[in-house]
């Protein structure tokens, strides 16, 4: 059994970072990208990453094979290692390493077919949420919020605007026109928020990441939330009331289809790899 120390900072501080990267059939989607923001949440809490690109891809690598399912969620965590209470950084301390995956769970039929439901919740969080860290109370608060309505997201607004979900990110689509807030300090940057993008400018779907304000969530055709374990989810009731007629739209339907393909294609890349002499 893996046993961590208690006064590792993770426990005592919350002062580490993360990453879930969803794995399909053996392949880890998007690992670079997910890499490459867990060293940049790493610089923003000027924390040396233990291990290079390479080396965390061979020990994702490894868990994923160890693992009994296809379809997995693999969870990083990186803490500033165990050191005796006090909130500056100690100095010699070793970063602490965890590394498990889960069966995946994924967003059933009915979620998809009928919609889910959210509330809207002020953002009472901090000014660097775009940085992936372990200190989630705020977040843990405003998922209990929704949990507590019966819905499986709360959409946060602060001023005013939409920034994202406490797990998720968030688009909004009016006539056709596909919304998201920009990347910046008021959320994470989703992997799979930039797979939608790259999906929608792929098939050339529009598209405006801007400023979403709280009035144009509430007259949208329709709304999705994203992330890696979510996938592109449907909202169709907001606050108790019918998103647009109620029932997930024709462009969450194309989204959908987009991202089963990219997944089939990339699942089909790795194949070609895997049967590559020399590899
Ligand atoms: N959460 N915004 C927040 C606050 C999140 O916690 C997440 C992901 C996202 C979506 O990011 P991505 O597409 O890279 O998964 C946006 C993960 C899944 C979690 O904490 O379990």
């Amino acid at each position: 059994m893996a046993r961590v120390p208690v006064l590792d900072r993770g426990f005592i501080f919350g002062d580490g970072v993360y990453e879930v990267i969803p794995v399909y059939g053996r392949v880890a989607l998007r690992l670079r990208e997910h890499l490459e923001r867990m060293q940049r949440s790493l610089d923003a809490i000027r924390l040396a990453n233990p291990l290079d690109i390479e080396a965390w891809t061979k020990l994702v690598g490894t868990i994923v094979a160890r693992n009994p399912w296809d379809d997995q969620a693999v969870y990083i965590q990186v803490t500033r290692g165990v050191a005796p209470r006090d909130q500056a950084f100690p100095a010699g301390a070793q970063p602490t390493v965890f590394v498990m995956a889960n069966p995946m769970s994924k967003p059933t039929i009915e979620q998809r077919e009928r919609g889910v439901g959210v509330i809207t919740a002020e953002d009472f969080r901090w000014k660097r949420c775009d940085i992936k860290s372990v200190s989630l109370l705020a977040n843990c608060l405003l998922r209990q919020m929704a949990a507590d309505a019966g819905c499986v997201e709360a959409v946060l607004l602060r001023d005013g605007l939409v920034t994202e979900a406490s797990t998720s990110n968030v688009f909004a689509v009016k006539s056709g026109v596909i919304v998201t807030p920009p990347k910046d300090y008021r959320i994470l940057p989703g992997i799979t928020l930039d797979l939608v993008l790259d999906l929608a400018r792929e098939a050339g779907l529009a598209l405006e990441v801007r400023p979403l304000p709280e009035a144009e969530l509430r007259g949208a055709d329709e709304i999705w939330v994203s992330s890696s374990t979510k996938e592109v989810l449907p909202v169709t009731r907001l606050d108790g009331a019918p998103v647009g007629d109620g029932k997930p739209g024709p462009m969450y339907a194309r989204m959908y289809q987009l991202y089963q393909d990219y997944k089939a294609r990339i699942a089909r890349r790795a194949r070609a790899c895997m049967m590559q002499p020399n590899r």
